[in-house]
């Protein structure tokens, strides 16, 4: 059966410009601010990593402290923060974020490449975390890439997305997102992958995070849309990519994703028309052209 409702967790401003040319802080909170303004409510707002891995994040502190103390701030709207290590979660938790993310791997290679230890060490380096994470009551969301191939090594085993989802949902991650990194997979499997991970993972636990290099992530939610996930994770205008997986393209386009579930009668609360300025005024900011097909259809 279908979900009536959809929850839409937006990454552009995390993932999205991670990827792009640098922008200033005060784009990013104007593109935050609009999309809160169209009605998303879970949005994620930074990252707290080396700034000479990603320098893209490096004005993370100021964007949260500044949402922090924001007049016109959207009540109901949550503010999440990735963080790798507990060095970033005390940075997060100090900027004012109202949760964050720790981002493991199905793939060694990428997880090497990514945040340069292995599996196994990003896991040691996730429980201190968890257990500062518990004591100040801040959630934790839990990233698995690679959930359907890797740049490196290729084909990744569903028995291995599934064990390190079930070792991050077992260590206190409210929900766990299944990333396609690098945007390769298709329907069946995409599907066939969750379905695994469901086993292990209550499936109103998952959440979808489909990069849409090689245009399948429209196709791959529809066939995972029936097995009882409801969350997914796409960035305003296509914005973005993943620096440690050489190219890939953006998340799927949210305004793509709103516009395919309204048109199924599943609600998302986002407001279509305000979803495609937010994405329209960043492109701008970029100086590119707005990645989704249907904010330019909109327009047009
Ligand atoms: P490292 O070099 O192994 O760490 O990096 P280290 O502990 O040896 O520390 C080295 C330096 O980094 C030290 O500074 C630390 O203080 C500093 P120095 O003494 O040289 O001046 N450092 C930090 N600085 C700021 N914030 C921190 C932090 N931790 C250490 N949290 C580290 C390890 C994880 C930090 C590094 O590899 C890193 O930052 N990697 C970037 C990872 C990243 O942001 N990747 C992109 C996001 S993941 C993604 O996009 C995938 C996802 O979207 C899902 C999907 O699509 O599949 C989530
Ligand atoms: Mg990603």
């Amino acid at each position: 059966m279908l979900p009536t409702k959809v929850s839409i967790f937006e990454v552009g401003a995390r993932d999205g410009l991670q990827n792009e040319a640098p922008v200033t802080t005060a784009d990013k909170l104007t593109l935050i601010q609009q999309l809160a303004d169209a009605g998303v409510k879970r949005i994620e707002a930074g990252s707290f990593v080396s700034p000479k891995w990603v320098p893209q994040m490096a004005d993370s502190d100021a964007v949260f402290q500044q949402l922090k103390h924001q007049i016109n701030r959207q009540s109901g709207v949550v503010y999440s923060a990735l963080t790798p290590n507990l060095k970033g979660f005390e940075l997060a938790l100090a900027a004012g974020a109202d949760e964050v993310a720790i981002f493991g791997a199905a793939s060694e290679s990428f997880s090497q490449k990514n945040i340069n230890c292995s599996i196994d060490e990003s896991i040691a380096r996730f429980i201190p975390l968890i257990e500062q994470a518990k004591k100040h009551n801040i959630a934790v969301r839990g990233y698995v890439s690679c959930v359907l191939g890797c740049p490196y090594e290729g084909h990744i085993n569903v028995s291995e997305v599934a064990r390190v989802s079930e070792i991050l949902y077992q260590m206190g991650c409210y929900e766990i997102s299944l990333g396609d990194t690098i945007g390769v997979g298709t329907p069946t499997d995409a599907r066939k992958m969750v379905e695994a991970v469901a086993n292990v993972v209550p499936v109103d636990k998952l959440a979808l995070h489909f990069h849409d290099t090689y245009g399948q992530a429209l196709a791959n939610i529809l066939a995972c849309l029936e097995t009882g996930v409801s969350v997914f994770d796409t960035s305003v205008a296509g914005l973005g990519g993943c620096p440690y997986a050489k190219g890939a393209s953006g998340n799927l386009a949210t305004e793509d994703l709103v516009y395919m579930l309204h048109g199924m009668g599943i609600d998302t609360g986002i407001d279509l028309a305000k979803l495609a300025l937010a994405g329209d005024t960043i492109s701008r900011a970029l100086g590119r052209t707005n990645g989704s097909k249907v904010a330019n259809a909109i327009r047009a």
